[in-house]
């Protein structure tokens, strides 16, 4: 039987985690308008996975018996500025979800939580490469400045990135 806290933020978590797939998402769209097609793909996959880590709490929450409640999910901004800005926008976006990791493993540790915490675990191992992906698109796009043809071999290589569903839909 989960703690009631911890049942409240893992289902403000989830909503975080829905609300990262939208953001992702209308990124997506934008990239796609701008006709850099390799970077929609990329975020387009990204929103499929932060969906992914919506529904593994999801399931979580489920397996103990715990209410789920999903709460509406806010507008995200549909214009980005230039390819800087908006990874500059992916980083910051993921360093708060990290933030908002780290204060729910503060939560299940202050509760003693035992089975929460290791299931926790996952998703700060997970933040530290969702903050080195973002990281790393970000400093392509700030060597290459203005260049339009290193823009466009950016944009090939982040066409190739393809969608792997998490194992067991996120069972744990
Ligand atoms: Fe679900 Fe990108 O963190």
């Amino acid at each position: 039987m989960l703690n009631e806290k911890m049942i409240n933020a893992l289902n403000k978590q989830v909503n975080e985690e829905f609300y990262s797939a939208y953001l992702y998402l209308s990124m997506s769209a934008y990239f796609e308008n701008l006709g850099l097609k390799g970077f929609s793909n990329w975020l387009s996959i990204q929103a499929q996975e932060e969906r992914d880590h919506a529904m593994k709490i999801f399931r979580y929450l489920l397996s103990h018996g715990a209410n789920v409640k999903l709460y509406e999910i806010k507008e995200p901004p549909s214009e980005f500025g230039t390819p800087v800005e908006a990874f500059n926008e992916v980083l910051k976006h993921e360093q708060h979800i990290t933030k908002c990791i780290n204060e729910l493993v503060d939560l299940a540790e202050e509760l003693k939580d035992r089975p929460t915490y290791n299931f926790l675990q996952w998703y700060v191992d997970e933040q530290v490469e969702e903050e080195e992906n973002a990281r790393e698109i970000l400093n392509m796009l700030e060597l290459i400045g203005d260049q339009k043809q290193a823009l466009f071999m950016i944009d090939r290589e982040l066409a190739k990135r393809v969608y792997t569903p998490l194992t067991n839909g996120g069972e744990e």
